[in-house]
């Protein structure tokens, strides 16, 4: 699958009906924030109110991520964010390996047209989707297929174990020069 424009990959991908997942969802949700970001976050699959909106992270768990963005002090150009999947799993279960599979050439591309310095995946599931589970540590920066990888924990874990808050805040504090770094590129 290659597509000429990401205008015309978010066009397809609200279009897919390639796994029941469409039946379910209101809509799909597809990305937040710039469309040349030098940071993207990857997140998990929409939940409930992403799936009323059409937002990505715009509930609690996206509060919790604003406030990740702006402690790593990224301006709004410089960032989006997007899902492994597009479509909102019923009762916000997490996507299974069929539906990460299928949706994955969505994600390929996101990436490829998006064409970020540094990818953050944001908990299992994003790493799952995106290198294979346990593949990455926490907090450890890799290259992967040219780009910088890095796994930090889902907002909505923050929410559920407060003391990973500070851990998470002090590792982001500790590598403000990787911040400063990707976010200076464009
Ligand atoms: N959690 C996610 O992983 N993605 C969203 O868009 C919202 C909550």
């Amino acid at each position: 699958m290659k597509y000429a424009s990401l205008e015309e990959l978010e066009q397809q991908i609200s279009s897919c009906t390639r796994c029941p997942l469409h039946k379910t969802a209101t809509q799909k949700v597809i990305r937040k924030g710039s469309n040349n970001p030098a940071i993207l976050f990857i997140g998990e699959a929409p939940g409930k109110n992403e799936d009323a909106t059409g937002v990505p992270f715009c509930g609690r768990a996206g509060k919790m991520l604003d406030n990740i963005i702006e402690y790593m002090g990224l301006d709004d150009d410089k960032w989006a964010v997007i899902n492994t999947i597009k479509c909102r799993p019923p009762n916000n279960r997490t996507p299974n390996k069929k539906e990460l599979k299928e949706c994955r050439p969505f994600l390929e591309m996101q990436i490829e047209l998006l064409d970020p310095k540094l990818i953050v995946l944001l908990g299992n599931t994003a790493e799952a989707a995106f290198v294979g589970r346990g593949k990455l540590e926490w907090g450890k920066c890799r290259e992967i297929s040219g780009k910088k990888v890095l796994k930090l924990y889902h907002p909505a874990a923050l929410m559920y174990t407060r003391s990973r808050i500070a851990d998470q805040h002090q590792f982001i504090a500790e590598n403000r020069k990787l911040w400063e770094k990707y976010s200076k590129r464009r």
